[in-house]
Order: structure tokens, then C-alpha cells, then sequence
């Protein structure tokens, strides 16, 4: 297996998980890369790694270049183990390698490895380091998307190895975005900041601070492709507009229906959002992966979710897709909730509890009908919408 350079002297060496389907519940439908970085300069550097099953991978590229027990330094931008799960048998073959990380990266490293005989350095952000005619730049990136994450920023080369940041689960044929279907790359770079780093908006905007002021002509991640060109902005000023929450005028309405109560009032629902001259995206979870429905969160100022009581409970599709959403937690959003039910409106109370743990606005109060809404009860839904988008 070859060794792509992706800057002189500087090459792509890492792994492509083409038949990858599921990153702990994230629908990969393209796959994913591990993306690792050989530097060749007086020191040879080695950044990053990939998970443990394609280390032979990882490995078969390095010898395509090097003695790999000639690897003087081995830097940890993050301790997950999609990119350190290599690390110990790199290790093995190069026992005198220096492993550069951050504290937390060092805490992590050892807690997942041990470790006891890796000689470590610890940098902080800010921190410099030379190895050769090469400077090497450190910027702590905390909660992007671990506490030990960071990115290595290669000064003379103007690169970015930004590792989850600015990262896409996709395996292309070719690593840099210039060869690619543009919107694909950028369809899976949305995705994956919805999925992976919704959490840490706070921390992205943090982060897109600590690296102004770096003349970037490259953005190398650690999945999917490489940036370049006027691709670099582009990716910046996105994930600067995603880490805002700033809504668009755009509703996603999200539901699932048992005998079809729930979606005549999401119908209604959807016909008055469209009256009121607003984008609507419409997503049944019999259909859609709620790790897709979660995307269109990223630019939507109005949620509206559905979903009949089943045993006094959420049906368990919405009640999954409302877990996720919990957790990835969406800011800055207008919500309100419906549902049929037979004999005790369940779900829309559970669901609304979950809106206001988001700290979601919630004037308008969830809509329940009993057993099958009639044409009055379409024009009270309506209604519901237009208050909420008053
Ligand atoms: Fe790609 Fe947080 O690991």
C-alpha cells in the first residue's frame, strides 16, 4: 500500500474503513478514514494513528516510506482510539519514539494503554517545537471532541492537521476535497459536525479563535478528505455558522404514528408551517436514521415532534430519536410537541420535559388528541404553529 504526499515530504498514511456502516450509532453510509501524517525532516514524525483492526494498514503505508523503528516522535492529537488504537504496536516497533501529547492526551494515553515505558513529552497550547527546518505549533482543542483533543499545525507548510475537526465519515477514492464531488464532502462535513460535535459549539468557537491568526493553505483532518484551496474558507466559515446555533427560517417536523392520528397532525402541522412561508423538513422515523434527521437541526429555528403514546410511553422510535437529540443537545430552538393517545397523553409530557432540559422555548403547550383528530382539531394544530412562529 502506497503513501500519498500530500505536501513535500509530508504524506497521507493512514487507513481507509471503506465498509464501515455504524460509528457507535452514526449511519456512515460512505465509510471512513483514519487519517495519519508522516513527516520527514531531520526528526520523522509521525501523527496520529488508526483503529486497532487496520493498523497492518497504517503499517504496510509507513514502510512504503521509512524504517518505521526510525520514528523519533509519534504525537497524539487525540486519545480515541479510532486514532490511537495503533499507537501500541507502533510503540513495539519504534520503542524510542517520543510520544507528544497534551496532559490529558498523556492521562489518556496511559489509562487506555498503560504505558508505563513511552517516553512522553507534554506540550501545551502555544507550545513549539522544531525537528529540523520544520516548526511544529500545538493548539489545545478541548471537548473537539475529547478533553485530550488538539490540532498540530505545521508553520512553514501553512497545514493544519486538525484531527476530528473539519472531519467527514467518507471514504473517497482520493483524499483531497479538489478531486471530490464537493457536495458530497461537504454534505458529510455537516453531518459529522451534527453527529459527533453538536455538543461543542462553545469549544468549536474556541477553537476557530485559537487558530486565527495561522495562515492555513491546507486543513488536513484525521477522517474523510483533505481541504485546500478556497475549500479551506469554506470549511472555516461553516463550521463558524454551525457552532452559532443561529436558526434559519426553517422547521424540521419529526414523528412516527401508530394508525396514522400522529401524521394527519403532522400533515397539518407541515401545511401550516409551509403557509407561513417557512422551509420545511419533513422526516418520518419509520424511514429516516435519526443520525440523518439530526443534520437539518444544524440550521433550523422551529422542531416539532410527533409522536402517539404507546403503554403511557414516547413510541420507541421517537423516544430513541429524542435520546440522541438530548445528547447532542441542539441550542436555540422554538419547539412544541404532538401526539395521539387512547387514554393518557404520555409522550407529549416526556417530550416536552426533554425541551425544556434543552432549555428550548416552549410557549406554545404540547397538542395531544385522543384516538383521531377531526377537521376542528387540524385548524386548533395550525393554530399551535402559528403562535409558535409569531
Ligand atoms: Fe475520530 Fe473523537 O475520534
Amino acid at each position: 500500500m502506497k503513501a500519498i504526499e500530500v505536501k513535500k515530504d509530508i504524506y497521507w498514511v493512514g487507513a481507509k474503513d471503506w465498509n464501515l456502516r455504524n460509528f457507535h450509532g452514526y449511519k456512515t453510509s460512505r465509510g471512513s478514514t483514519y487519517n495519519a501524517y508522516l513527516i520527514k525532516d531531520e526528526k520523522t514524525v509521525l501523527v496520529d494513528t488508526v483503529k486497532a483492526p487496520l493498523t497492518k494498514e497504517l503499517i504496510a503505508r509507513l514502510e512504503s516510506l521509512i524504517d518505521i523503528s526510525k520514528i523519533d516522535i509519534v504525537i497524539c492529537n487525540h486519545v480515541e482510539m479510532d486514532h490511537s488504537g495503533a499507537i501500541p504496536e507502533i510503540m513495539k516497533k519504534a520503542p524510542n519514539a517520543k510520544i507528544v501529547t497534551n496532559a490529558s492526551g498523556k492521562k489518556g494515553l496511559v489509562d487506555h494503554f498503560g504505558g508505563d515505558d513511552w517516553d512522553f513529552e507534554v506540550i501545551r497550547t502555544g507550545d513549539e517545537m522544531s525537528i529540523g527546518r520544520r516548526t511544529l505549533k500545538f493548539v489545545c482543542t478541548p471537548m473537539l471532541h475529547w478533553p485530550d483533543s488538539m490540532m498540530t499545525y505545521v508553520v512553514d507548510d501553512k497545514l493544519l492537521l486538525s484531527n476530528d475537526g473539519f472531519g467527514q465519515h467518507y471514504a473517497p477514492g482520493d483524499i483531497f476535497t479538489l478531486n471530490n464531488q464537493k457536495d458530497i464532502v461537504f454534505e458529510e462535513a455537516k453531518k459529522y459536525f451534527a453527529n459527533i460535535l453538536y455538543p461543542y459549539c462553545k469549544q468549536a468557537e474556541k477553537a476557530l479563535k485559537g487558530i486565527d491568526g495561522l495562515e492555513i493553505d491546507m486543513i488536513a483532518p484525521s477522517h474523510g478528505c483533505i481541504f485546500e484551496g478556497d475549500d479551506v474558507k469554506r470549511i472555516m466559515d461553516l463550521y463558524e455558522k454551525w457552532a452559532s446555533n443561529e436558526g434559519e427560517n426553517k422547521a424540521v417536523i419529526v414523528y412516527d404514528t401508530m394508525w396514522g392520528s400522529t401524521e394527519i397532525l403532522a400533515e397539518a402541522v407541515r401545511a401550516e408551517f409551509e403557509n407561513q412561508g417557512i422551509e420545511v423538513v419533513y422526516r418520518n422515523l419509520q424511514v429516516c436514521h435519526y443520525s440523518d434527521v439530526i443534520v437539518d437541526f444544524l440550521d433550523a429555528k422551529y422542531i416539532a415532534i410527533g409522536s402517539p403514546t404507546l403503554n403511557s410511553n414516547i413510541l420507541p422510535t421517537v423516544a430513541s430519536f429524542v435520546t440522541y437529540m438530548r445528547g447532542l443537545a441542539p441550542q436555540n430552538k422554538k419547539a412544541f410537541c404532538f401526539g395521539s393517545y387512547g387514554w393518557k397523553p404520555g409522550a407529549i409530557k416526556d417530550i416536552q420535559k426533554i425541551f425544556e432540559e434543552l432549555g428550548w422555548e416552549t410557549s406554545v403547550e404540547p397538542f395531544g388528541v385522543k384516538y383521531v383528530p377531526n377537521s376542528d382539531i387540524e385548524d386548533d394544530i395550525r393554530e399551535c404553529v402559528r403562535r409558535l412562529v409569531s
